[in-house]
């Protein structure tokens, strides 16, 4: 699938979903439930990885992980969903050529037909125009963005008026900038609602209310297969509950058999 195609979904009231995953078993179950999208988020750091925030996540490990999300996949490579990669903290943050080399090298070496980065500052802008340029297209985040953890934690954003027209203006100059969707994380409904309409292009929402053009999750949350739950994502089964109680049931059946005992 092509990014356009999004736009095309949003112009014809078709909602637009997207899940991430970072390996093949979860690729091939994304694609087999028909997701729209399957988003190598850089959350992968946190939910996998096991680290404290997404900072530490390397562009290395975002490849790695993207390659193995394409070998899961069963469909031919014309109607696969569309593969988005997230860019990691630093990896577009020190010049624009090193931006290119990093969004390149990912579309270069794995199954990633886009990116996706955060935030909207004039730095980021001018990198956006230039993936753009250079044929890469890019998906923006704004609301809650995980990578500048340290200054805006994770709480939900844009509770006053002031933040509220700031997301907002900053949504139009991502789109202005050639992105092809932005995702909205973690903001009232209200502010989704207003961007939406005034968008052409579509917005992802997670914790941002109902009225967007699609929504994307973490598929571990949607599963239960976090240990800590976003409060804004609520898990559709308790996945986590369901293996252990799996395996504890077959451990349990090892350890009761009888072994004639060695000496
Ligand atoms: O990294 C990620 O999984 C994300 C989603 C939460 C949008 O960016």
């Amino acid at each position: 699938m092509l990014p356009a195609e999004l736009i095309r979904f949003k112009q014809t009231g078709r909602s637009i979903t997207v899940l991430t995953a970072w390996d093949s078993i979860t690729s091939s179950m994304v694609e087999a439930a028909g997701a729209d999208v399957v988003l190598v988020g850089d959350s992968l750091a946190m939910v996998v990885l096991g680290h404290a925030t997404t900072l530490p996540v390397t562009l290395e490990q975002m490849l790695h992980h993207a390659q193995a999300v394409g070998r899961g996949f069963a469909r031919p490579l014309s109607n696969q969903p569309l593969v988005v990669c997230d860019l990691p903290f630093l990896s577009y943050h020190c010049g624009e050529d090193e931006a290119v080399a990093a969004a390149g090298s990912l579309l270069k070496n794995s199954c990633a037909s886009a990116v996706k980065l955060e935030g909207a500052e004039s730095e980021v802008l001018k990198v956006i125009q230039r993936l753009v340029r250079t044929g890469i297209p890019v998906m923006g985040h704004l609301g809650l963005t995980p990578q500048a953890v340290h200054q805006l934690g994770y709480r939900r954003q844009a509770e006053d008026q002031l933040s509220q027209d700031k997301i907002f203006r900053q949504a139009l100059e991502l789109e202005q900038s050639g992105c092809f969707a932005i995702v909205l994380e973690h903001v009232p409904g209200e502010l989704a609602s207003r961007l939406r309409s005034e968008l052409k292009v579509p917005l992802i929402g997670i914790g941002a209310g109902t009225d967007c053009d699609g929504q994307v999750r973490v598929t571990a949350d949607l599963l239960g297969l976090s240990e800590k739950q976003p409060p804004f994502s609520p898990s559709l089964i308790s996945g986590r509950e369901l293996c252990i109680n799996a395996l504890q049931k077959w451990v349990n059946e090892q350890q009761k058999q009888a072994k004639n005992p060695t000496k």
